[in-house]
């Protein structure tokens, strides 16, 4: 995988230009080229998965309070876009936004069975890179309820007949064990943000588990992404948003380069 061109994620949508986590984000990304959609994922107070970044709905809707202790009606009663500005009606971008989204697109509450349906009706394969958020809390019934809505889709293994669109992300090496119990052939990335000597992560997370470090990391550490790929691992690397950071992620061979700018950071990736 790593001769090739890495895979570009588009990280929360194109979230440089429209909210983020929002279907306008997505439909973007998608228009754009995205091969992949990073999404964080939280409960709803009455089990619906989310897609949230935050604890709190506070920084990205006109809303506030802890996302967790509110129910799906209530989540959706707020406004997730106004808090934008839209950097297109600001002329900073580089590449050029096809118009392919609507107001409501930017201002609603977007749910993951909603963000799987749109996936599963495209006509050209794009991935889903699902992180699931507070996954130590309410012992496992994050990763509980994104099988079940896998299985609602036919997304809940992956093999060579039967490929699914789906990964798991998460910082908790907890979450991501329970989800290869849950889903033994599910594709699977531990995120990692502090140094960690590289042959902890075999006790940390299974065999076939991909890492997916800051950036940041790799810059200051050029072998580590060739250590980490030593263990059999694939590098999932974010949030890389400069040529100075697609080049870093080059270099330490990365599979997949996750960027809240997934047209900017495919046209350097061209150029390089
Ligand atoms: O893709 C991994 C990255 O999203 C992790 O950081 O805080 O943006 O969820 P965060
Ligand atoms: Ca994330």
């Amino acid at each position: 995988m790593t001769s090739e061109r890495p895979q570009v994620v588009a990280h929360r949508g194109a979230s440089d230009r429209e909210p983020e986590h929002t279907l306008a984000a997505y439909l973007q990304a998608i228009e754009l080229g995205a091969d992949a959609l990073e999404c964080d994922v939280r409960l709803t107070a009455d089990g619906h998965l989310v897609c949230v970044h935050d604890r709190t709905v506070n920084r990205t809707s006109n809303g506030t309070g802890i996302v967790s202790t509110l129910e799906l009606a209530q989540l959706e009663g707020l406004d997730w876009g106004s808090w934008k500005k839209l950097s297109r009606a600001q002329g900073d971008l580089s590449t050029e936004a096809p118009d392919v989204v609507s107001m409501s697109d930017r201002s609603h509450l977007l749910t993951a069975r909603k963000l799987f349906s749109v996936v599963a009706d495209l006509n050209r394969p794009v991935q889903i890179a699902v992180e699931t958020k507070h996954p130590t809390r309410y012992g496992g019934l994050v990763e509980r309820k994104l099988l079940q809505l896998l299985k609602e889709f036919g997304w809940d293994q992956h093999t060579p007949e039967r490929p699914s669109p789906v990964r798991m992300m998460s910082f908790s090496a907890l979450a991501v064990r329970r989800m290869r119990a849950l889903a033994p052939t599910l594709s699977l990335v531990y995120l990692v943000e502090r140094r960690m000597p590289v042959a902890m992560l075999d006790q940390q997370v299974p065999a076939g588990v991909a890492i997916g470090p800051d950036v940041e990391l790799l810059a200051q550490n050029p072998r580590l992404g060739e250590r980490i790929r030593a263990r059999g691992r694939d590098l999932h690397v974010w949030t890389v948003d400069t040529p100075e950071q697609v080049r870093v992620c080059l270099d330490a061979g990365a599979s997949v380069i996750i960027s809240n700018r997934p047209a900017e950071t495919r046209k350097t990736l061209n150029e390089m």
